[in-house]
């Protein structure tokens, strides 16, 4: 018993550091004037991602150069893994993206639904959000969630 409670306790230590490691740097770049951008870093960051904030005033071109769909805008675009993550995307989501590696552009959460990481509204129920992977020409559903929550 001594021993797998042993192997248990070592597997915990062990878990974080590795995934730590195989995360690969995300690039952030916001609006300095835009908080949820902010929140939102805070969140990716908690779920292990390393992250480079870029802040520059106008974000709009970066997404244009990136391929985002006018569709599917939101206020930070980041980088990560050669793909492009859009908006208030939740973390489980970029790890899935990360593990899977699909043929695609990037992730997108259009807009800024109530709930998503980084839009918590204090004494407001989550929305239902779609997570769309997108190329040029294509989007699709990756996942719904409801806050942190897949649905
Ligand atoms: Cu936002
Ligand atoms: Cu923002």
């Amino acid at each position: 018993m001594r021993g797998l409670a042993q192997a248990v306790a070592g597997l915990m230590l062990w878990r974080p550091a590795i995934a730590a490691e195989t995360l690969p740097k995300m690039t952030v770049t916001r609006d300095p004037n835009c908080g949820c951008c902010g929140a939102w870093v805070t969140h990716v960051k908690a779920a292990g991602f390393p992250v480079e904030v870029i802040e520059i005033d106008d974000v709009a071109p970066l997404k244009t150069k990136l391929g985002v769909p006018d569709a599917l805008t939101s206020c930070h675009t980041a980088e990560i893994g050669g793909y492009v993550v859009e908006g208030h995307v939740p973390a489980d989501a970029i790890k899935r993206l990360l593990a899977e590696r699909p043929k695609a552009t990037g992730l997108a959460v259009a807009g800024m639904p109530v709930g998503a990481p980084g839009m918590e509204v204090r004494g407001q129920a989550p929305d239902p959000y779609e997570v769309v992977i997108f190329s040029a020409g294509r989007q699709t559903i990756f996942a719904r969630y409801r806050g942190l929550d897949q649905i």
